[in-house]
């Protein structure tokens, strides 16, 4: 494993907020010596059918921000989002901050770019993003210094944010009881992400541990917020298997998955930091590709 400059000694003020109609946790997370603060997985809502965005979900959290007399200094993506739209323009008109997610979302926008064929004028470098993170690029939140660990597999750009001893895995691992995310979109791999939840659980044992998604197994309420050793010892994907017996059991589960209800919206708008795409006039418009997916 790199060297990755651990500091458990920092130590978040993390709050979820779960957001029922995607099973999407948004964060807040705070610096507990600035005001300093940092959202991660921001949610816009969509009613799909009627082609109608609004904002309540991310409206909880700017109002949140400005309850606690917070500074936004990141808005981050762990990744491409395919089930869930990004509110990250939203936010950041309202409070500032800036949007950053994995480098390799450059190879997402080239892969589905020919999937929209979107025109020239839709840019495959990342250049929607104010920043763009490497593997171990370390930032700072206030007086946190956090870093960014490539985690692939889902997707090409997922990465995990490490802030002190909070990691915000993404869509790595769920909880024990959920298992792990889907590594059957284009670009994702079995193999691949069993190497990265590999790289996650290296981190400390007492490391907590933030999901970006919870779909309540069994029924049960929702959860977001284990450790590395909860996940070593109980995680239902990972916990007494090999390599080879997760790419098959993932692989299995992957195949009796549907596509996710909002993967159409989604992807058009999070390859673009979360911005809606417009047509030639000036109409935000999205599009259906036939037979593409
Ligand atoms: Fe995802």
């Amino acid at each position: 494993m790199a060297n990755y400059p651990v500091d458990m000694s920092i130590k978040p003020e993390v709050q979820g907020f779960y957001d029922e109609a995607t099973a999407t946790i948004s964060y807040i997370v705070k610096d507990p010596t600035s005001n300093a603060a940092a959202i991660i997985d921001s949610v816009m809502d969509i009613d799909y059918a009627a082609g109608r965005i609004t904002f309540d979900h991310a409206d909880m959290l700017i109002d949140e921000i400005r309850k606690q007399g917070l500074k936004l200094e990141w808005i981050i993506e762990t990744h491409a989002h395919a089930d869930h739209l990004s509110a990250a323009p939203y936010i950041q008109e309202k409070l500032g901050g800036k949007i950053g997610i994995g480098e390799n979302i450059k190879i997402v926008q080239e892969v589905f770019g020919k999937i929209f064929n979107e025109g020239t004028e839709f840019q495959r470098d990342g250049s929607q993003f104010d920043a763009l993170f490497t593997d171990g690029m370390t930032y700072k939140i206030g007086n946190m210094t956090a870093f960014a660990m490539h985690t692939p597999g889902h997707t090409p750009a997922c990465m995990t944010h490490v802030i002190g001893d909070a990691a915000f895995v993404g869509d790595t691992l769920f909880m024990p009881d959920g298992g792990t995310a889907r590594a059957d979109f284009p670009g994702g791999d079995a193999g691949t992400l069993y190497d990265s939840i590999m790289k996650v659980l290296s981190l400390p044992d007492e490391m907590r541990l933030f999901m970006c998604h919870d779909y309540c197994p069994g029924g049960r309420e929702p959860k977001w917020e284990t450790t590395v050793a909860e996940e070593k010892a109980n995680n239902i994907h990972i916990a007494g298997k090999t390599r080879e017996e997760f790419i098959r059991v993932r692989t299995e589960r992957d195949k009796t998955l549907k596509m996710p209800t909002l993967i159409i919206p989604s992807i058009q708008v999070n390859i673009r930091a979360g911005h809606i795409p417009e047509d030639k006039d000036g109409n935000q418009m999205l599009k259906v590709p036939v037979n593409k997916l």
